[in-house]
């Protein structure tokens, strides 16, 4: 076993973009473990969007991220030593570890096993895991689609958005989605199964684009992107829509947000629009592993991923995934699977 870990510090705060000096990467000891403790090996990491949030000091749902500290993420590793009678040495877990190759969880809080064989070990970061269960929750409790409505969702093809388009055409509605390249628009249409999905970045208007696109006006917007695409939905929804408010990732780096124009559009249309936050709601975990698994069988979901090599990959590929580089998930592959 090595005795160095490799690990990505948080070096500085961003103003506006995330750029490679806010990070540091560099070797250090693995500490000793006390009683309780457990020691991973990183195989498979997350890099989402709300970690931008947790960079900035500003007061927000998830504790930000302290200067000088190891970033932490969503990650999959394997047990290597272990104080904790309760998670043993080759135990697979999922949890929230650090971005570095080993990690030290105090008292082994939080870790979940995951059952290795089932599934591919980054599909617990992705369609089976937050990001999944995020487009599944949002869609389902908040957009409450019925058969033949239109559903339109931002951010079509990334690592929630396609899992929101899949389970709206599963649902029967016609699904619209957006995305900001043709081939992922493309994918989106002959793997998800949305019905059009538009290069937003190619249109000259995107209210215009929606009204082209969604002729019988929206019924459901699942939101990931926020600014002036909200704007330009709450011009084309329908009487009693509703908006899922997921994520606005076009504004998080901005220093000044947008503002919204067409919010008197949610009175005329007695619209509705909530937000979430998944970590609130994973007591519906269960229900949600167990519809995935079973469309999954039926060969009724896709899932695309991209995956960046090792653990200094990681800021260029957080900061890649904010600007769209991503194609699917963003993964960081930090080790190997288990033999
Ligand atoms: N509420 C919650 O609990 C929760 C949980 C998870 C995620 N989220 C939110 O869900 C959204 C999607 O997250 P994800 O993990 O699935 O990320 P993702 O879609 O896999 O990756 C982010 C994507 O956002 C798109 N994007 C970036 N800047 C944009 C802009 N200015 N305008 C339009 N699109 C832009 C890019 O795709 P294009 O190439 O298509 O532009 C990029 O690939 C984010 O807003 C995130 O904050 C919320």
């Amino acid at each position: 076993m090595t005795d160095t870990n490799r690990r990505v510090i948080f070096a500085k705060r961003p103003e506006g973009w995330v750029t490679p000096d806010c990070f540091r990467v560099e070797d250090a000891p693995i500490p000793d473990l006390a009683d309780g403790d457990v020691l991973t090996r990183n195989i498979v990491m997350s890099v989402d969007p709300y970690m931008r949030g947790r960079m900035s000091d500003r007061k927000s749902y998830a504790a930000g991220f302290e200067l000088g500290e190891t970033m932490n993420a969503g990650a999959v590793g394997e047990v290597i030593a272990s104080k904790n009678k309760n998670v043993p040495v080759g135990t697979v877990v999922n949890g929230m570890l650090g971005w570095e190759t080993h990690t030290l969880v105090k008292g082994g809080a939080g870790l979940m096993p995951v059952d290795a064989r089932a599934a591919p070990l980054s599909y617990y970061l992705g369609i089976l895991g937050m990001p999944g269960f995020t487009g599944y929750y949002g869609l389902l409790n908040i957009g409450e689609p019925k058969p033949g409505e239109t559903v339109y969702v931002s951010a079509a093809s990334g690592a929630v958005g396609q899992v929101v388009g899949q389970i709206a055409r599963i649902k029967g509605c016609r699904v619209v989605g957006s995305a900001g390249d043709d081939e992922k628009c493309a994918w989106a249409m002959e793997s998800c199964g949305y019905d059009v999905c538009f290069n937003y970045k190619k249109v000259d208007s995107y209210a215009k684009a929606l009204r082209e696109h969604c002729p019988d006006g929206i019924d459901v917007y699942f939101e990931n992107v926020g600014g002036e695409m909200l704007d330009a939905v709450l011009a084309n929804i329908n009487p009693y829509a509703r908006i899922a408010l997921c994520g606005m990732i076009s504004q998080y780096n901005l220093v000044k947000p947008e503002g919204i124009s067409n919010i008197q559009s949610l009175l005329i249309n007695r619209a509705m629009i909530r937000g979430f936050i998944i970590s609130e709601h994973f007591d519906g975990l269960p229900g949600f592993i167990a519809d995935m698994t079973g469309w999954m069988k039926e060969g009724k979901l896709k899932y695309r991923e991209t995956v960046a090599e090792g653990i200094d990959s990681a800021p260029a590929a957080f900061i890649g995934m904010l600007k769209g580089e991503n194609f699917g998930k963003q993964i960081i592959r930090v080790g190997a699977d288990p033999a």
